[in-house]
């Protein structure tokens, strides 16, 4: 199996995890990127099934239209069963890096409602220790500068992601080049920043399911 044909294989998986648990009633989160695309064209197949879904994203919200899936306010929403989302690296104790398509904190907000995250991957997104990938930081605008000196004093190298704005109307700055050994504090401490709305980190809600591509097939990981 190549990259796409593993994320397919992921989200057909995830489709395959859900199924049986869906009533028609059911709402679910579902994230942002490429491999949260293949899910949604997988779920189309049991779009009678479920109620709709609630959208991490404008993007992911008109995909989910185009397939005839309802899109939910998430505050007309009591409960979401299952969260289903890419990520950008997972490391052994299921803590992510995402945000790599600037839709971080709308993830982690339908991630921090969903009682369920599934994790869908290709195996190259697994690693030893997060910060390999860019971590994404989203920032109040006029906050940029400000927000930058003090990134920059963790020894990181923010990095503005130049014309992108953010679906909340905000920007993000790219954290390059830090070894990230403790997660769950580091998630605290950058959210800590004034300005900062949130970060990619998703260690304090982390993934309770991996669903990983790999060219043999799918391995699903469970804590
Ligand atoms: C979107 O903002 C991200 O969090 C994505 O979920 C993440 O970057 C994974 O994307 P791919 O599935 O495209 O690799």
């Amino acid at each position: 199996m190549n990259q796409d044909e593993m994320k397919r294989a992921v989200a057909m998986a995830a489709v395959d995890m859900i199924r049986p648990k869906l009533e028609k009633n059911s709402v679910i989160g579902v994230g942002t990127g490429s491999t949260a695309n293949c899910f949604i064209d997988a779920l189309a197949a049991c779009r009678n099934d479920f109620a709709g879904a609630v959208a991490s994203s404008e993007a992911t919200a008109e995909r989910l239209r185009r397939h005839n899936i309802e899109v939910f306010d998430l505050n007309s929403v009591s409960e979401l069963e299952f969260y289903i989302d890419g990520a950008d690296e997972f490391d052994p104790h299921f803590n992510l890096i995402k945000g790599g398509g600037g839709a971080l904190t709308r993830e982690k907000i339908v991630a921090a409602v969903a009682k369920t995250f599934i994790c869908i991957v290709d195996e190259s997104k697994q690693v030893d220790v997060l910060g390999n990938f860019p971590l994404p930081v989203e920032v109040i605008p006029m906050a940029r500068s400000y927000v930058g000196r003090q990134l920059a004093g963790l020894d990181g190298q923010p990095v503005y992601r130049q014309g992108f704005v953010t679906d909340n109307g905000n920007i993000i700055l790219d954290l390059h080049s830090v070894d990230i050994l403790d997660p769950k504090t580091f998630e605290r401490h950058l959210n800590n920043i004034v300005g900062v709305v949130t970060n990619g980190l998703f260690a304090n809600r982390s993934a309770d399911v991996i669903l990983m591509g790999t060219p043999q097939g799918v391995v699903t990981l469970q804590q």
